[in-house]
């Protein structure tokens, strides 16, 4: 086995970190596990740590509030002993009719999917610089390849937020930090839980695996499963005449 790398995991109760944390596990690495929930990031912290005998932490981390990130990446880093990875995990959806009606909603997704994204990203990316290694991973979405009636207040942060990684990969490349950009399709999660029309769900073990088989790969930007690369390379380039008339 490869040197165990020292990880942290923003959004460690969602399902999808649950499966990417297992597979960093399984390959030996530490963790910190941080969240909002401390009972759910105690619980999974001690299940990864039994499981797999590796060393974890946890600790509360709000994505939405910006001037706490400083301090809890120095504490998350100084736990972990340094740190070697950073995969942000953490998002918001509403639903697009209450968001269209309450705009609290909209300000909310915003905060947690793109400000507070790069808030406590730009926190992790100068600590990895400074080091001249690392990578960071941002689960972004397929949903930010193009604004779509049924989901644009979320799309829209999350285009904000590819746009955002890209930058970001362009600036670190030459300081030895690798950034990769994660763009699932629809996973089986709570997110997603009673959402109609969903197609070629996927699960959220396999997404984790194939996130750390990425990593490996030092891949910039990948599309899980595989295809939705596809799908939304035809969906991008529809025509506006006739997009406007697709109820997507
Ligand atoms: N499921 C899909 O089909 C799908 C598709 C494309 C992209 N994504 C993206 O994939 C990522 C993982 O989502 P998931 O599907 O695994 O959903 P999930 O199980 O609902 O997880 C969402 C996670 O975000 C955390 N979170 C929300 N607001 C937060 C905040 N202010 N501070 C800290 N953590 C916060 C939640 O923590 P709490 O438990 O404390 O609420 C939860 O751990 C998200 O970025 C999502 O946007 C999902």
């Amino acid at each position: 086995m490869s040197e165990a790398r020292k990880i942290l995991i923003l959004g460690a109760t969602s399902a999808m970190a649950r499966g990417t944390a297992a597979a960093f596990a399984a390959r030996g690495d530490s963790l910190y596990l941080a969240g909002r929930d401390t009972d759910e990031l105690t619980r999974l912290a001690t299940d990864l740590s039994v499981r797999f005998s590796v060393t974890t932490h946890h600790g509360v981390v709000d994505i939405a509030n910006t001037a706490s990130h400083s301090a809890f990446v120095k504490q998350a880093a100084t736990a972990l002993g340094g740190l070697d990875g950073v995969i942000l995990a953490a998002g918001y959806m509403a639903d697009q009719a209450d968001a269209a009606t309450d705009f609290a909603i909209v300000e909310r997704m915003v905060a947690v999917n793109y400000l507070g994204a790069m808030s406590v990203l730009d926190q992790c990316a100068a600590l990895m610089a400074a080091e001249g290694q690392g990578f960071i991973v941002g689960i972004s979405s397929v949903a930010g390849d193009r604004g779509r009636q049924s989901n644009y207040y979320y799309g829209s942060a999350k285009a904000g937020l590819t746009a955002y990684l890209s930058g970001l990969r362009n600036r670190l490349s030459s300081q030895g930090v690798h950034v990769m950009t994660v763009k699932p399709g629809f996973v089986d999660t709570a997110m997603t839980y009673g959402l109609k029309g969903m197609f070629l769900v996927a699960s959220p073990e396999d997404i984790g695996r194939a996130i750390v088989r990425a990593v490996e790969k030092r891949r910039n930007t990948v599309y899980l499963p595989w295809f939705w690369r596809y799908i939304m390379l035809i969906i991008q380039h529809l025509p506006e005449f006739l997009f406007k008339r697709l109820k997507l």
